[in-house]
């Protein structure tokens, strides 16, 4: 790892302090003074800045299909949590990137680069985020101006523009009587009386999703998400279940924030 980098990881600064700070000759590895930002930091070598002893931890990425049912929190005296689901998986303070609803499934970042959490997160940032969508109710033409307009929720906050997609409607007398399942999309009959929708966001206000739809008068009776960024649910992936970011996807994923390129 470049001697920047695993300071920054070491939580020492931002990158851009430490390549001055380098330079100024307050990083050492072995005992010997390193001035070149770009340094390869061998495995196992002993790294002072400032004269102490830092140590950079090995940051980790997971994809995590969150079921419905379990809370996103890193820990719960009651409840089951996302983390609780992480079981196995190495790596030193993991912590999910956003928050699920409890009933919401789909894709979970859970990392312990806080760096990258943070730049997701930051409301300025505006990251996508899609989520596939069943609501009580027909969704109309209206409501995808109304959501690319910018809604205004039930407490007057204005959301910023949204990307609504239509997939499917089924009307009231539509029901072929056929089981409404689960409701998840892999279960994929619309049941009477609701419709399909893809959505893209770029906030992430609390119960966004079922408060723009209750904002148009329909209910989100089935929420999840497939993307955040560049990162979407690897679909093959169980409900509960969880893996590491490809390499591919890592790097797509870290080219898309300006904090790493
Ligand atoms: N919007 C919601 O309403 N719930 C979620 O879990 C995510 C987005």
């Amino acid at each position: 790892m470049r001697l920047d980098k695993y300071l920054a990881d070491a939580g020492c600064g931002t990158r851009s302090e430490l390549k001055k700070s380098i330079r100024r000759g307050m990083a050492a590895v072995d005992g010997n003074v390193i001035r070149d930002v770009g340094f390869h930091v061998p495995e196992d070598a002993s790294v002072t800045f400032q004269g102490r002893p830092v140590k950079a931890e090995k940051q980790v990425y997971y994809m995590l299909h969150k079921p419905a049912g379990v809370i996103t929190a890193v820990t719960d005296r009651t409840e089951r949590t996302v983390m609780d689901l992480m079981g196995g998986a190495p790596g030193k303070g993991l912590y999910p990137v956003g928050r699920l609803d409890r009933d919401t499934e789909g894709l979970l970042l859970i990392t312990n680069d806080g760096k990258l959490g943070h730049y997701l997160l930051a409301p300025g940032h505006h990251v996508d985020k899609i989520y596939f969508a069943r609501v009580s109710g027909t969704v109309t033409d209206e409501d995808v101006r109304a959501f690319r307009e910018g809604l205004v929720l039930g407490d007057g906050v204005r959301c910023l523009s949204a990307d609504l997609k239509i997939l499917s409607v089924s009307g009231p007398g539509a029901d072929d009587g056929t089981p409404e399942g689960d409701g998840s999309p892999e279960n994929n009959t619309t049941p009477p009386g609701t419709s399909e929708v893809e959505i893209t966001i770029c906030e992430g206000k609390y119960h966004q999703i079922k408060r723009m739809f209750r904002a148009v008068g329909k209910e989100v009776v089935y929420l999840k998400r497939l993307a955040m960024g560049p990162l979407r649910l690897d679909e093959a992936l169980p409900a509960g279940s969880w893996r590491a970011l490809t390499e591919a996807e890592l790097n797509e994923l870290l080219a898309s924030v300006p904090v790493y390129s």
